[in-house]
């Protein structure tokens, strides 16, 4: 008998996941009998299914909104960088039953850039990373793992922005929005990790122009694919990377440690993701 492996991905409300579609496509690619639902999950039933997945129904599966913090605190045993982050996006069922919990979203990132833009953290310069919510935890662990010496935090409400450069430590300069036109100059990367940009909105006040031509711009929003910030750097001729890149380096991880191989990122894959934003 062929054992089917199986994934879900669980969340409240679940059913704009794109995550069955990637992680489908790659079964169907790589020809491994193995299944991956999406499953709506409401908070107060966390706990049942957490038993659910110890009980060995599935080899494990990720972990969205609202659930990345509770799920956090129900695991065996957690990676250090999601202790950084403080949240589980990627849930692994050992063969005793335990649950390892890890979070992909930093590798997502970095995977992204690396993956369109080589070579992006050679001059380990200074980045300026937009917002301090959930998404930037993520992106502030990733930089700061990979050297960069400089990171400025910028946000709306600078108490955030300070909380969480003190929490996470590194070498964060936390401060407001207002401030991006004096680290602007100095700086190599501009990551976006706020909401705006969905629904086509905009930030107010932040002159482009005063980043260094070779910068690299990149947002984690990516519903629209070319956000406002993404467009304006455009058209003033610097290097742009779009968010869908994320989303898909981030599933990565958690394939390869339920189905046994290490899925690829395809053009195609892009493709047929992008054809549902
Ligand atoms: P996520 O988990 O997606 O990061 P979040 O934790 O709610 O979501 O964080 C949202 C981020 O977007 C915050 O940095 C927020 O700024 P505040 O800390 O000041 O709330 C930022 N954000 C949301 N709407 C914004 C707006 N209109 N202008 C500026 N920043 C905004």
């Amino acid at each position: 008998m062929i054992h089917v492996k199986k994934a879900f991905v669980i969340g409240h409300p679940i059913r704009h996941s794109r995550s069955p579609l990637i992680h489908g496509t790659w079964l169907s690619q790589y020809g491994i009998a193995g299944s991956y639902e999406a499953i709506d999950v409401a908070p107060e039933g966390l706990p049942a299914f957490i038993e659910r997945l110890r009980q060995g129904e599935f080899a494990g599966g990720n972990v969205t909104i609202p659930h990345k913090e509770a799920v956090f605190a129900l695991c065996d045993s957690v990676d250090p960088l999601a202790r950084t982050i403080g949240a589980v996006n990627t849930l692994v069922r050992q063969a005793d039953g335990k649950l390892h919990g890890f979070n992909t979203d930093y590798m997502g990132f970095l995977g992204n850039l690396d993956q369109n833009a080589p070579g992006w953290d050679r001059s380990r310069g200074r980045a300026i990373v937009l917002g301090a919510g959930g998404a930037s935890r993520a992106i502030l662990v990733a930089l700061r793992e990979r050297g960069l010496t400089e990171i400025a935090l910028l946000n709306r409400t600078e108490e955030k922005a300070v909380a969480l450069a003190r929490e996470i430590e590194g070498p964060f300069l936390p401060g407001r929005l207002d401030r991006f036109a004096d680290f602007a100059p100095g700086a190599s990367l501009l990551v976006n990790t706020t909401s705006i940009g969905m629904h086509g909105s905009r930030f107010d006040d932040l002159d482009l122009s005063l980043l260094p031509k070779a910068a690299l711009v990149t947002d984690a929003v990516y519903v629209p694919l070319v956000t406002p910030l993404l467009a304006d750097a455009r058209s003033l001729g610097l290097r742009t990377v779009d968010g869908l890149g994320m989303l898909l380096h981030q599933a990565v991880p958690g394939f390869e440690a339920w189905f046994g191989v290490r899925p690829a990122v395809t053009a195609e894959l892009r493709e047929k993701i992008e054809a549902t934003l």
